[in-house]
């Protein structure tokens, strides 16, 4: 006898089982060995809101809280000031690589913490005593159209003028100096004036820039009409609380050398420090935690890599108020195969998080995101962010040019274990690479390679992107937070099931002649 159809919801409380596996399920069973992001799948769950409705809020650190998990890797083709400005407007952060000088390091700290949207605050200035001349060099060679003049030329000079094109335009004789010409009745705003404020003064005075002065009447900074038309909002920039500045993060390495690196960071505003080893269950880590700790305690730290619960445990307790998972999981990445040490990464990071979360130290995922998707399982498997370094390289915001090959443009992508990088690291001792290579060493013992990728645009639309496929994918599975995402895959109601080698097939695009992959518009 069947049953009726309105009888198929009281029916499946006769199951004993639920549909799938649970996380435990997944993780225990996996008899082949650790699994990585492609070996399962998450199971869908009931929709009844718009994805619009899931909030992607998560803690990166103790005390740290962003609006989207996206955390940008500390590596020299990846992230300096430009990506972290960038990934701190679009909600998430990015951690400055420690492959130059720590003057060189603190400098792009400060410019994140002095960024603020819609304001240049490194506006070409010019000095009284140039030539009309060149003036109107400059205009074909930059294409601006006005400079601020101040008495030595710099930002922080008295702003005495502004030259504009009106002003050189029809002046013929180009030996003529700029105090001649330029307008020296000015509007300005005074420093902490907000957008708002500097937009209504630039519409109401009818001008095309706004120098902004401080209270001595130097030049801070620049407003600029054009600039404005342009700017996009950011809602979910990653602002400190009492500054309102953006939230900046970067990388240390665990030598003696670094806690003066550190001292420079700090004075320049840091938020955050990574301390960045392959291998973080150390005594060098563990050392210079505690004395972080000690040294700033306001400071965020983040500590790792870790893969096991008991390189976890040592760091927690040391004082970390993060940590980063992942070894050998880096698309760059070939320590698995020349040190035979590593985890694969869906393992790694369940097993650190289910112990970590119990401490309240959120972690940070990091190595081989590839797609929306590893970042939704990632999260599933209990991480707080993703760590990402190969999904946003090729972005206009990585450091490094581009340059054309077979017919494609492309930016480097390399690994910091790389020779290549390595090679960069000239004069400084305690750079990046320390992470790979200890200072005794006589032959380098590569851990990392150096490749290209396809540019792919500002990460101003990519980091939208993943920004919303998040979002839908936490949909698909009914949860509408990661918060909440993270508490029914403990309570069970997140279910699971592995992905054979032809399931993982299946899942792939078959059948087609041909296709172009389009991510998004
Ligand atoms: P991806 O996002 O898969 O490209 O991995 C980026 C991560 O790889 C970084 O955040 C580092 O943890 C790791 N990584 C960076 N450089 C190297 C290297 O040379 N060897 C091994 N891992 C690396």
């Amino acid at each position: 006898m069947s049953l009726s159809a309105s009888q198929a919801l009281a029916h499946l409380k006769t199951y004993s089982k639920k549909d799938g596996l649970s996380v435990r399920q997944l993780i225990d069973s996996s008899n082949f060995g650790g699994l990585t992001y492609n070996d399962f799948l998450i199971l869908p769950g009931f929709i009844n809101f718009p994805s619009s409705a899931v909030s992607l809020d998560v803690n990166l650190t103790k005390k740290i809280t962003l609006k989207s998990p996206f955390v940008s890797s500390p590596m020299d083709t990846v992230t300096e000031e430009n990506m972290a400005i960038h990934m701190a407007l679009l909600g998430g952060i990015g951690i400055i690589h420690h492959n130059c000088s720590p003057d060189e390091q603190a400098e792009m700290v400060r410019k994140v913490k002095k960024y603020e949207n819609g304001f240049i605050n490194d506006p070409v200035v010019i000095s009284p005593d140039v030539t009309v001349g060149e003036v109107k060099a400059f205009k074909s060679q930059l294409g601006f159209t006005s400079f601020p003049v101040t008495d030595n030329g710099k930002v922080g000079g008295k702003l005495v003028g502004i030259v504009t094109s009106r002003d050189v335009q029809f002046h013929d004789d180009n030996s003529s100096k700029v105090s001649e010409v330029m307008t020296t009745t000015l509007t300005t705003g005074k420093e902490g004036i907000s957008l708002t404020e500097g937009n209504e003064l630039l519409r109401s005075s009818k001008k095309g820039k706004l120098p902004i002065v401080d209270n001595d009447g130097k030049l801070v900074s620049l407003i600029s009409l054009t600039d404005l038309q342009k700017n996009q909002e950011y809602p979910n920039a990653s602002k400190s609380f009492h500054s309102k500045q953006l939230l900046c993060g970067a990388s240390i390495g665990t030598m003696p050398a670094d806690r003066e690196r550190l001292q420079k960071l700090v004075d320049a505003g840091l938020d955050v420090v990574v301390v960045d080893s392959s291998n973080g269950s150390s005594i060098f880590q563990v050392d210079i935690l505690k004395w972080i700790k000690e040294t700033f305690p306001e400071l965020q730290v983040i500590a790792g890599n870790v893969v096991t619960r008991e390189q976890a445990a040592l760091l927690i307790d040391a004082g970390a108020d993060g940590l980063r998972i992942g070894m050998g999981s880096g698309s760059i990445c070939i320590t698995q195969e020349v040190m035979a040490c590593g985890r694969p990464q869906g393992t790694a990071v369940f097993n650190v998080a289910e112990f970590a979360n119990q401490f309240g130290v959120p972690c940070i995922a990091d190595g081989g995101i590839g797609n929306i998707g590893h970042i939704t399982k990632a999260l599933a498997l209990g991480a707080s962010c993703v760590m990402m370094g190969g999904l946003l390289a090729g972005t206009s915001e990585t450091p490094g040019d581009y340059y054309y090959r077979d017919g494609k443009r492309l930016k480097t992508y390399r690994g910091m274990g790389s020779v290549d990088a390595k090679e960069q690291t000239t004069s400084n001792a305690n750079a990046s690479t320390s992470r790979y290579f200890s200072e005794s060493d006589k032959v380098f013992v590569a851990q990392g390679v150096s490749g290209s990728v396809v540019d792919k645009g500002s990460i101003s639309k990519f980091v939208p992107y993943l920004f919303n496929g998040l979002q839908h994918s936490l949909q698909d599975i009914g949860a509408q937070s990661i918060d909440e995402l993270k508490a029914k895959v403990i309570s069970e109601d997140i279910r699971f099931e592995f992905r054979t080698a032809s399931a993982q097939l299946e899942g792939g695009i078959t059948g087609l002649h041909s296709y172009e992959k389009r991510l998004h518009n």
